[in-house]
């Protein structure tokens, strides 16, 4: 879908069919004057950049009044980027109401839980349940998908901006009702919305679904269960929004694809991504990089997620930064080659396009010490040369276009209503993070060199041998089931502490923890024992380990677990040698025919963990595809389609490293030195082989 956006289109930007990966950034003329945007196309093209998202913010500009419309400008730059033949990933324009409109109608202004109104003067400040605001919304995506239906640099839309990214969470009086008539659907009646809430407790009985309200400001711990329906209801929200939006897009222009850029990054979390890839026609997402020990893993998972998300299909990178942004703590430089390998990386996992937040960088607004393709320096710069020379590179990539993820063997389960519930307030610790501990794990897998699938519950988890499901708290009956069935089939699956805890209401399974899970792991905890900030609880690895590696102590932090084994084919992989349950077993796993469960009740970090996963990975007889030296050094990814299999070596160090033993056609990058392919310091090389 995405390579042939350029190369399909009726009009095609530059009439050349074949497929290739799409190149680019925000574009944001209307920052500059007219003189300015001749030179954008001269350097685009330079560049290498094929496509280009505009009108992202420029409501206030096309419609200064609400009868008043001026698209002169908006027609002149889309004539203008047709004729350098650029394609125009088109903005709906909505994502920040112009004062106007934010003037006449207050009501559209979210409101927080403690009732402040969020007021204008950043972006996005709209209610998603505001019908006031989607109905000037919607006007305004009708004039833009009329006006440049047929124009022929127009090649996909783009749904507003990052929904949610600063509203998700609105408690106005909008949203109330709104999250009534949703509770209506998912209850039906009073009485099963009591129930799912418990609302025996706290004296917190409905007599009427007008007294029900969003979890706004309150004297304690709201209620588990509304929260968790708050939550899922705002993600519904903004779901309906983005409907709304596409389907008059598809009214008006049934055959150009709709997208909008998600947001999966660390510290995003409101919306369930998992749940709206099927409202669009292709997946588009937004990284950022988060100074961090494990930042460089944490780009990788989640762009391994994103092509979860996409079911394996290629996707589109809309946004990430050349170099520094501006709204962090410290805003960091990029260093030389993490640019390309960063863009790399995204490719390997699925991306089909690589574009940046933006393309000229901005000289005033919030933004205008965010990196950019053009940096304030001009295009003599080391940063316009590295996007240049990356604009080469994805023209070399041209023939992984279109190709899908190769899936891996061990898959890693990302489940957003578990992310949501283990980490709301009141629970035995305030610590967990739930995302971390998936990282952990996809951390440790790197380390050895495994490569691994981070996956929806919604993928089909058959497809792998491994199947790790960190923190897997909500667990539903039909979960629990599919799950056993999985490893009766064989399958190997991992989980670990505060899992199968509770069902879909947040209500606990009872008789002991991990309640779902419990028969299927073999085991029983009577009591969780978190640990305090800085507190250790040493695990000791023994029998069931291979060779080598019983004996070693490694340190969980964070929880631990009283377990107890009444099972006989319940084998303890790793006992506690200190801490609230020491002596007490750490790891089991019961074996299931060829199958196994195995539960780790301590977070072991990614260190911890890369010394247990051989145990596990090798009962499973699964290893690495890797050439021992590259092992930990060298991230693998594989995409794959009729004409062969690309192979994506990126080298995680600052130092070259050789990668002996993997042969293929050379697309792009390293080496070859008597024979074996050496990856350059932070370099990415990309191997063809032969379809098998
Ligand atoms: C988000 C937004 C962009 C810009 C960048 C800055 O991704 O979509 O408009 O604000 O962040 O990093
Ligand atoms: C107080 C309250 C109880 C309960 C406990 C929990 O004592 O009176 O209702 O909330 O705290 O520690």
């Amino acid at each position: 879908m995405i390579s042939t956006l350029l190369s399909q289109h009726p009009h095609g930007p530059d009439g050349d069919p074949t497929p290739r990966l799409a190149y680019g950034a925000d574009y944001n003329p209307e920052q500059w004057p007219r003189e300015v945007w001749q030179d954008d196309i001269r350097l685009m093209q330079e560049a290498g950049v094929n496509i280009v998202s505009v009108g992202i913010f420029s409501w206030a500009r096309i419609q200064p009044a609400e009868d008043e419309w001026d698209f002169a400008w908006l027609d002149d730059v889309m004539d203008l980027l047709h004729a350098g033949g650029i394609g125009v990933d088109l903005a709906t324009a909505t994502a920040s109401p112009p004062p106007w409109l934010t003037t006449a109608h207050p009501e559209i202004l979210p409101v927080t839980a403690s009732g402040e109104t969020v007021w204008p003067g950043a972006r996005q400040h709209w209610r998603p349940t505001s019908p006031v605001f989607r109905a000037h919304a919607l006007r305004l995506v009708r004039k833009m998908a009329e006006r440049y239906a047929h124009h022929p640099a127009l090649v996909a839309w783009h749904v507003s901006n990052e929904l949610g990214c600063h509203n998700v969470y609105d408690f106005s009086d909008d949203a109330a009702r709104a999250f009534r008539d949703w509770l209506r659907v998912r209850y039906s009646t009073l009485d099963g919305l009591n129930h799912a809430w418990g609302t025996a407790f706290w004296s917190q009985r409905y007599s009427d679904w007008e007294q029900i309200l969003p979890p706004r400001l309150a004297a304690s711990h709201p209620n588990p269960t509304q929260q968790l329906d708050f939550k899922r209801f705002s993600s519904d929200a903004l779901k309906e929004y983005l409907r709304a939006e596409r389907d008059v897009l598809r009214e008006i222009t049934p055959d150009v694809p709709v997208t909008t850029n998600f947001m999966v990054m660390g510290g995003t979390k409101g919306m369930n991504y998992a749940d709206w890839a099927d409202e669009i026609d292709f997946v588009s997402n937004d990284h950022y990089v988060v100074p961090d020990p494990q930042d460089r893993d944490e780009l990788s998972f989640s762009a391994n997620l994103v092509s979860g998300i996409s079911g394996g299909r290629p996707w589109f990178l809309m946004e990430h930064s050349t170099s520094a942004v501006n709204w962090q703590p410290v805003n960091v430089a990029k260093r030389p080659g993490e640019l390309a390998r960063d863009s790399l990386l995204h490719v390997a996992h699925g991306a089909d396009a690589v574009c940046f937040f933006q393309w000229r960088q901005s000289a005033a607004g919030a933004e205008k010490y965010h990196s950019a393709m053009v940096p304030h320096a001009g295009s003599d710069s080391d940063v316009f040369r590295a996007v240049t020379g990356l604009g080469r590179t994805l023209r070399e990539l041209a023939p992984v276009a279109g190709s899908t993820r190769e899936p891996a063997r061990v898959g890693i389960v990302f489940d957003w209503e578990s992310w949501w519930a283990s980490e709301q307030d009141s629970h035995p610790t305030s610590l967990l993070d739930y995302r971390r501990e998936a990282l952990d794990w996809y951390s440790a897998l790197l380390a050895l060199g495994v490569r691994a699938d981070v996956v929806t519950p919604r993928a089909d988890l058959d497809t792998y041998q491994v199947l790790i499901a960190p923190v897997l708290h909500v667990v539903p009956a039909a979960l629990a089931k599919q799950l056993t069935r999985y490893t009766e089939n064989g399958g190997h699956l991992v989980t670990t502490y505060f899992s199968g805890v509770v069902d879909e209401n947040d209500h606990v399974w009872l008789g002991g923890y991990p309640g779902a899970l419990r028969e299927l792991l073999g085991i029983r905890v009577e009591e969780f024992g978190p640990l305090l900030d800085g507190d250790t609880a040493d695990v000791r690895l023994g029998d069931g380990v291979p060779d080598g590696a019983a004996g070693r102590v490694t340190s969980g932090t964070l929880w631990t677990d009283r377990i107890s084994v009444d099972d006989p084919e319940v084998e303890v992989l790793a006992r506690y040698l200190t801490g609230p349950f020491a002596d007490r077993p750490a790891v089991t796993r019961r074996t299931l025919g060829r199958g196994s469960a195995t539960y780790v009740s301590t977070r072991l970090g990614p260190d911890g963990l890369s010394g247990l996963l051989p145990a596990l990975l090798a009962h499973a007889e699964v290893g690495s595809e890797l050439p021992d030296g590259a092992r930990g050094k060298v991230e693998l990814a594989v995409r794959r389609d009729a004409a062969g299999r690309y192979l994506f070596l990126v080298n995680r160090t600052d130092e070259p490293v050789p990668v002996a033993g993997l042969t293929g056609e050379p697309l792009t990058g390293g080496a070859e030195e008597d024979g074996t392919l050496v990856l350059s310091p932070r370099g990415v090389a990309v191997l063809r082989q032969p379809a098998t």
